[in-house]
């Protein structure tokens, strides 16, 4: 679960990227997290992995305020989330499987755990055939579910994806939706922050909107719309 309590965020005085956020996620959850450019989706997510500090208020993993995690044990907390960024941040020099395998390489977990869970992941996203390729050799599409499947390999509770499919056309976002849906029936909590309305009207799912850093509606889909 990952709560919000009265969470403003401030990079420059006076002008808030997010104002006054209460929310409420539970485990397991769908959610879109919407708005125009400039709403605050990026500094919301951001925050929710500590990338950002709250300049107010408070935000809680599992009941555990995250302002209280010194900077040595924030590897724990980002153990439990996996991260997805629009433009992939792949490693170009490294294979697809070397790729998804980093973050289990990093935590120093045994070449056959390794080799067990970079597999599954990759059955996950349909990617076994591309194992051995390097990202250029394949499409933006399969780049996207290269990242998802090094989000995922490490097991996390939570997967937050930033845009996700702000580079790719309709059919692959679909895809690429499609997947983050069976990620979720494992009981995965998933936040998507997308601008793309379009996308949140094919998958009924909460919808959280944000206007120039405001909650300014939760569930309420036809509103948006
Ligand atoms: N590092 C930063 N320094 C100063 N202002 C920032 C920074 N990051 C974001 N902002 C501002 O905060 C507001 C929200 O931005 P952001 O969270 O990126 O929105 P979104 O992801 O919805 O486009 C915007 O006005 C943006 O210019
Ligand atoms: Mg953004």
């Amino acid at each position: 679960m990952i709560e919000f309590y009265h969470v403003s965020k401030q990079y420059v005085k006076n002008q808030y990227a997010l104002n006054d956020i209460n929310l409420t996620i539970e485990k397991g959850e769908f959610i879109f997290l919407t708005g125009a450019s400039g709403a605050g989706k990026s500094t919301l997510l951001k925050l929710a992995f500590k990338e950002e500090l709250p300049s107010k208020g408070q935000i809680l993993i599992d009941s555990f305020n995250i302002n209280l995690i010194p900077e040595k044990k924030l590897f724990k907390l980002r153990r439990n989330i996996g991260i997805v960024f629009q433009d992939f941040k792949l490693l170009t020099r490294r294979t697809i499987y070397e790729n998804i395998a980093i973050p289990l390489v990093i935590r120093g977990e045994r070449k056959s755990v390794i080799d067990k869970r970079v597999h599954s992941a990759l059955s996950l996203v349909g990617l076994t055939h591309r194992r051995n390729y390097i990202p250029e050799h394949v499409s933006g599409g399969e780049q996207q579910r290269v990242a998802i499947a090094r989000a995922i390999v490490g097991n996390p509770k939570i997967i937050i994806a930033d845009e996700p499919t702000g580079n790719l056309d309709t059919e692959l976002s679909i895809e690429i939706l499609k997947i983050f849906e069976r990620i979720n029936a494992n009981g995965i909590t998933i936040i998507i922050a997308t601008h793309d309305k379009n996308l949140i009207k094919m998958f009924p799912k909460r919808v959280i909107r944000l206007e120039k850093g405001r909650l300014i509606s939760d569930w309420s889909k036809e509103e948006i719309l």
